[in-house]
């Protein structure tokens, strides 16, 4: 059932609790705190005006980053806030704590259509624990609740659904906002009975991670194309050498059951047929993360096996032709995961290509392209694609969670649409 959209609430005069994904990606500069993406910022803005427009008075409620509980001046939200009113054109009050007194007076005191901002609720080790008295301090400032926050949905935290508890429990409404349901009709609506030839790229680290994605679309798909580093538990699962590629040993099994239910069910499963490799060698020195340098010496490309000194760091030309093609054809293209390090430009053209493919098919014959949110969405952004595909989801881990098909916390704290109006 379609749960409860922004759009059909009475919110004139109301104060509505907004939980927002804005952890966006920061760097420090001059002693302050810099937004290099605003692209979650800037995908909540048409609730935001909707929600203004009628006269609501908003809570908003985010996360930033991983504070574990504590004041960390480094994840405040405020330069978000800063951001958030250059960006609409109003002003946005900030209050410098989630709970207490002082967000509760300055929620009190909105006006219609005015905004405030609460500070990071992950200052606040009970915001990841749940807890209801917290959830219930958050309540208290709002009498009705919105998610737009889908990047988040997939975490059972307070700010995210057990306030929508208590506001309910209160006899409050909860909906989805304008990204939320957005996020849902791409990547769950339009892929359960999609346009065929239906075709899904998956990339990323590891098999383990994406298994349970590749079983559920194993179900739906026509043709899966596989890339990135779990090519390689692949090419190691059907006897080839993997050299010092990233590989799973324990997953080998997984590779070749996911292959053969491929088989039984008709869906085409393309491997790469060439490698972009090169050879790590160590620097001797450390990142920040404490870890070995290696510098990747001389990048070439092999069609078999991967020699034991070197490592896989991109699907080769031959694959990116040939997945290429299979995109062209497509009529629904869903994606998750790169093709190979591409954030590294010796690396990245792999992973580049697809996303022209997917471009191209959307262009020229109206494909409906969807992107799987994470590193897919920002290796699509960094080819200067990003507004060119049907579809770029703002989740990395909830995308990829929804996609297994599991109940996001967020999304099932909210009314269905036959449920009460506020
Ligand atoms: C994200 O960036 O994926 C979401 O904001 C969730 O953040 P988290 O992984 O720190 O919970």
């Amino acid at each position: 059932m379609a749960k409860l959209s922004v759009t059909d609430l009475n919110v004139t005069g109301k104060r509505v609790f907004l939980r927002v994904d804005y952890n966006v990606p920061m760097e420090e500069k001059d002693g302050g705190m810099v937004i290099n993406d605003s692209t979650r910022i800037k995908e909540t803005l048409p609730t935001l005006q909707l929600l203004v427009s009628r006269g609501a008075r908003l809570v908003l409620a985010a996360h930033l980053g991983r504070p574990d509980g504590k004041r960390e001046p480094t994840m405040s939200l405020r330069p978000v806030a800063e951001k958030l009113a250059t960006m609409l054109g109003r002003p946005v009050e900030f209050a410098d704590d989630c709970v207490g007194e002082k967000a509760e007076a300055a929620a009190k005191n909105l006006k219609d259509g005015e905004i405030l901002l609460l500070e990071n609720v992950r200052f606040h080790a009970e915001e990841e624990e749940n807890d209801p008295v917290f959830a219930a301090r958050l309540a208290r400032l709002a009498d009705i609740y919105v998610n737009d926050a889908f990047g988040a949905a997939h975490r059972a935290h307070a700010s995210t659904c057990g306030v929508a508890r208590i506001i309910k429990a209160w006899g409050g409404t909860c909906a989805a906002g304008l990204l939320m349901l957005r996020e849902l009709q791409f990547l769950g609506d339009e892929l359960e009975q999609p346009a065929r030839p239906f075709v899904v790229i998956l990339g990323g680290a590891k098999v383990s991670d994406k298994i349970k994605v590749i079983d559920r679309l194993l179900d739906k798909a026509d043709t899966i194309l596989i890339g990135g580093a779990m090519a390689y538990t692949f090419k190691l699962a059907h006897g080839g050498k993997t050299g010092k590629s990233l590989i799973e040993k324990d997953h080998v099994g997984t590779a070749l059951a996911a292959e053969e239910k491929a088989r039984k069910r008709g869906v085409k499963f393309l491997l790469p047929s060439d490698t972009v490799i090169a050879t790590p060698v160590d620097t001797g020195k450390l990142n920040k993360k404490g870890r070995p340098v290696y510098d990747l010496q001389n990048p070439r490309v092999v069609s078999g096996d991967i020699p034991e000194d070197a490592e896989g760091f991109d699907i080769g030309p031959e694959t990116a032709k040939q997945y290429a093609a299979v995109l062209a054809g497509a009529k629904t293209i869903l994606w998750n995961g790169p093709m190979g390090m591409f954030e590294d430009a010796r690396f990245a053209a792999g992973t580049t290509a697809v996303a022209q493919a997917a471009v191209a098919a959307t262009r020229d014959h109206g494909a409906k392209s969807i992107i799987g949110g994470g590193d897919s969405v920002k290796a699509v952004n960094k080819a200067g694609l990003g507004g060119k595909v049907s579809f770029a989801s703002t989740g990395g881990g909830a995308s990829l969670e929804f996609l297994e098909g599991a109940p996001l916390p967020g999304v099932t704290c909210l009314d269905e649409t036959t449920g009460k109006q506020s």
